[in-house]
């Protein structure tokens, strides 16, 4: 539009604005008393609400970044607007037509890079659903067909297909007024040597819109054999297109997510259509990236609730690997997040659309219901590694999962896990507190290193003594490598304190640095995977007489000898902590809560020495 809005026609959208709902449109607000609102800031990263709306006055105002102003400003800061599209924007949200006052259209055409950029990708979008109607298409529309989306989900979620010329976007967004320069910054082009060139060529388009609904990119998937490019092209890093930040879906889901203060997080595009032709309109994927940071930041503001982040964050995975794999990694995020995150797995490896197509609707409704919280998942992903039915694998797996409860910071859900960990295990509760314990001794300084490098002894790896505890090293040694399969999850639980002689320590670190006896290497390939990584001579030296000194088992090694020789240095390393805790104990001022934490893990210890007892005697 060119030319001035007419004074009357703004102030009858001032009029008819209502701020809560141009706001609510963005940020998920609650009342906080005398008719007014309040949320997370969308202009400032904040964990509790400064941002108040106010709707009696027309103005929203923010006690933590001080931005403030009326329902105008707000969409102009929001959506980078100027003042004549923010008032557009609202006319056509409140029902008000719109007059043009003649005359200054220069003014009107000046429009910030952001306003040239998001129309441009508007009339990129518009280009490519007209394509999608072409014959050359028609691969695009198999496509869809096959993965079951009938020709209405098309226009939902306003798909399109990219042509296979190398101009067909060019020409059409010149033809509309845009500069090759501006679709350059937008990603809509590449630079070749003679001019710029289609980005997206003989593709299925997505459009990938922000919450406000404005077109900022897209994805793109391969059709045609002869392309050589990836299977997803999508919009690079533009001023508009920030993949650490879209969310594919938001638009649509958005309101469905604050009202549901849930999401459903699936991994493409055919995932989040799939899902919403389900019935779990709360679906959005990341596109092209990993789910991160600043995703949960855009999905906070919707599932805010008073001074909380209440909503629940469902991942979708299509295996159990990579599920694992990234719950495990969500650890290492914000945890407040963490505790209302779960994971949902399809047992079968398909994603939300091949369960659909195979399955039906219901089946994609059934997986998300069958969410299960992100800790739980973790923990009992961890425990399949392991056979629970003997003591040896609870130990094992104990080891593993420890950690994990260990890591959770949450000090109202630690607890409970801990219970539950020892309810799947079936051990008591004190063993895996522990095992917790164990995480947090600190491991071997690197003075301590550096001091052991240093002694004389380093020299005296060969040598046999008759001290038992030098035995007993000694034969861990022998077992871990001349038997690593038998000793495989056993010695996964020594660490290098377990051997106070340096020279053996160093052995001890050969074989873990090799890989462990877990590695799954046995006979000559496992000894030369170890020698290969010795630090020097002597060690080499060691490994050789280790490899081949016989043990003194009659006849065939089983795992009873095994498993009692790395049980009883677990059990000696178990009494070398007890000891040094008996002793902080013992220093710990009578009546002080440091005293009763320090007692509380001695006791813990002491059960574990227990159980390995047990198994050191059989
Ligand atoms: N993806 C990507 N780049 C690729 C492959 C995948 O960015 N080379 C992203 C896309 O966002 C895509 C999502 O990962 O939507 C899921 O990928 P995939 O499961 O391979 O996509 P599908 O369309 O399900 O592929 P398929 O035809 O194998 O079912
Ligand atoms: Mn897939």
């Amino acid at each position: 539009m060119t030319g001035r809005i007419h004074d009357e026609d703004i102030a009858q959208v001032r009029e008819r604005i209502r701020i809560d709902d141009v706001v609510r449109e963005y940020v998920a607000i609650k009342p906080a008393g005398g008719g007014s609102f309040k949320g997370l800031c969308p202009f400032h990263d904040e964990r509790s609400p400064s941002f108040h709306v106010t709707p009696s006055k027309g103005m929203f105002y923010c006690f933590g970044c001080q931005e403030g102003g009326d329902a105008i400003t707000f969409l102009q800061k929001m959506d980078h607007l100027s003042f004549t599209e923010a008032i557009e924007k609202l006319a056509a949200k409140f029902g008000v037509t719109l007059r043009y006052v003649e005359g200054n259209a220069g003014i009107a055409r000046q429009q910030g890079q952001r306003a040239r950029l998001i129309a441009a990708h508007r009339a990129a979008a518009d280009f490519f659903t007209a394509q999608l109607k072409t014959p050359e298409a028609s691969i695009a529309r198999t496509f869809l067909d096959e993965r079951g989306f009938a020709p209405e989900s098309w226009s939902q979620f306003s798909l399109g297909y990219a042509p296979k010329s190398w101009d067909g976007l060019t020409k059409h967004l010149r033809s509309q007024g845009f500069s090759d320069e501006e679709m350059l910054v937008g990603g809509l082009v590449s630079q070749g040597n003679r001019g710029v060139y289609d980005r997206f060529r003989g593709r299925l388009v997505w459009p990938i819109r922000e919450l406000g609904g404005e077109v900022v990119g897209f994805g793109a998937r391969r059709l045609h054999d002869d392309d050589e490019g990836p299977k997803y092209l999508n919009t690079p890093e533009t001023p508009l297109y920030k993949k650490s930040q879209v969310l594919y879906g938001i638009d649509l889901a958005r309101r469905e997510i604050s009202k549901a203060q849930s999401v459903v997080v699936v991994e493409g595009y055919t995932d989040v259509m799939a899902c919403h032709l389900a019935g779990v309109p709360t679906a959005v994927a990341t596109c092209g990236t990993a789910f991160g940071a600043d995703h949960i930041r855009v999905l906070r503001r919707l599932l805010m609730d008073d001074d909380r982040m209440r909503g629940e964050v469902i991942f979708t995975f299509d295996g159990d690997e990579a599920g694992r794999r990234a719950a495990l990694k969500a650890f290492g995020d914000d945890q407040k997040f963490v505790s209302q995150t779960f994971v949902a797995v399809e047992p079968n490896g398909l994603d939300p659309c091949d369960l659909r197509l195979q399955h039906g609707d219901s089946a994609v409704v059934g997986l998300v219901e069958a969410k299960v919280p992100l800790f739980e998942f973790a923990i009992k992903s961890t425990l399949t590694h392991y056979d629970i039915e003997s003591a040896e694998g609870r130990i094992n797996a104990l080891r593993e999962a420890a950690p994990i409860v260990a890591n959770i910071k949450d000090p109202a859900l630690r607890p409970e896990y801990v219970r539950r960990l020892a309810g799947w295990l079936g051990l008591e509760e004190v063993a895996v507190k522990a095992a917790m314990g164990q995480v947090r001794s600190a491991p071997a300084t690197p003075s301590a290193k550096v001091a052991r490098a240093q002694a004389p002894a380093a020299s005296g790896h060969a040598a046999p003594s008759t001290d038992p505890m030098m035995v007993l090293q000694r034969e861990a040694l022998k077992c871990a490598l001349q038997e690593p399969e038998l000793v495989a999850t056993w010695y996964a639980s020594v660490e290098s304190g377990a051997y106070p002689h340096p020279a053996y320590a160093q052995l001890h670190e050969a074989i873990m640095a090799a890989g462990g006896p877990a590695a799954g290497l046995g006979g000559a390939e496992w000894i030369e995977a170890v020698l290969a990584v010795c630090p020097d001579d002597d060690v080499r030296r060691g490994v050789r007489a280790l490899a081949v000194e016989p043990l003194p088992v009659r006849g065939q090694v089983d795992s009873r000898y095994t498993t009692s020789v790395i049980a009883s240095l677990l059990v000696k390393d178990a009494s070398r902590r007890i000891e040094a805790l008996r002793g902080r104990v013992q220093r710990a001022d009578e009546g002080g809560a440091d005293r009763d934490v320090l007692f509380g893990e001695l006791m813990a210890l002491e059960a574990y020495r227990r159980e390995l007892r047990e198994q050191a005697d059989t």
